[in-house]
């Protein structure tokens, strides 16, 4: 069974969170009152990082590395998690509270509604947030969840896109209710070469994200097979977020010396 525990901090999260808080913080300065948040696969409050765990291959990397950059919200991100002596042993945060920490930071009230299958991500969620602020489902999330409540960010983020978990056209439906998205995905590789080819499932996801009209943003961090890279699909109707999204991805590829050139398409 899918456990983020072992994932978190990886490739896939440094993208993915550097590029959430870059929209979350624009859009945060362009509104006032409550944000709201809503995260159909929340994940956990927090991961332990543990020696087993892919975060080597991703903040472990940046933390080996020493390198600092300009960019407020790769600062914003890496501040969360940074631990001078090392590591291992400290804790990762999910995206709920990278976005939790950022409303703290700008004084804004959070509020949000995370869903999750997992019973102890659901456990660990209870005992994080106050249940004044977040709403917790312990279930599959629907788009006619948000048809009379919209948050002001939407992060769907699925552990795959096959069988058990919803296909990409499943997932496409929350942009269709929610105007302000950010969906996440594997870009997938395989066969001899170098780098070895993107598979046919994967360039076809892109091209539907295209064809509905979505921003893609790709990037690749291995010239091997399977997991190569990932993919951020969203529609942020503030231009502002948009752009700082992808200053934020282009800043942390450069930081992880990942020998790829980011497509913003
Ligand atoms: C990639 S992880 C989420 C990571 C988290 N968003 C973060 O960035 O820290 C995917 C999560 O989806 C949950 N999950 C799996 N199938 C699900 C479903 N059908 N509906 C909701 N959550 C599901 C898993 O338990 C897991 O916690």
């Amino acid at each position: 069974m899918y456990d983020h525990n072992e994932k978190a901090g990886n490739q896939g999260d440094v993208v993915k969170h550097t590029a959430l808080l870059a929209a979350a913080d624009a859009m945060i300065t362009a509104s006032s009152g409550d944000f709201h948040y809503a995260d159909t696969f929340a994940g956990y409050a927090f991961n332990p990082l543990q020696s087993t765990g892919e975060w080597r291959y991703g903040i472990g990397k940046l933390w080996q590395s020493g390198s600092t950059c300009d960019n407020v919200n790769v600062t914003f991100w890496r501040d969360l998690w940074n631990c001078k002596p090392g590591l291992l042993g400290s804790v990762y945060p999910g995206s709920s509270l990278f976005i939790f920490k950022l409303c703290m930071s700008n004084k804004r009230n959070f509020r949000a509604r995370l869903w999750d299958t997992s019973p102890a991500v659901i456990k660990q969620l209870m005992e994080t947030y106050d249940k004044q602020q977040v709403t917790i489902y312990p279930r599959p999330a629907r788009a006619d969840d948000f048809t009379d409540c919209k948050p002001d960010l939407l992060l769907i983020d699925p552990p795959g896109l096959r069988s058990p978990y919803p296909g990409l056209a499943e997932l496409l439906c929350f942009f269709d209710v929610v105007p302000n998205a950010i969906l996440w995905f594997p870009r997938t590789a395989q066969g001899r070469g170098t780098p070895a080819p993107e598979t046919e499932p994967s360039k076809k996801a892109k091209r539907e994200c295209l064809l509905r009209g979505l921003s893609v943003t790709s990037v690749r961090w291995s010239n091997g097979i399977r997991t190569c890279g990932c993919r951020l699909a969203y529609n942020l109707p503030n231009a502002a977020a948009a752009d700082a999204l992808r200053s934020a991805v282009d800043e942390v590829v450069r930081l992880m010396k990942w020998d790829s050139i980011v497509e913003h398409e």
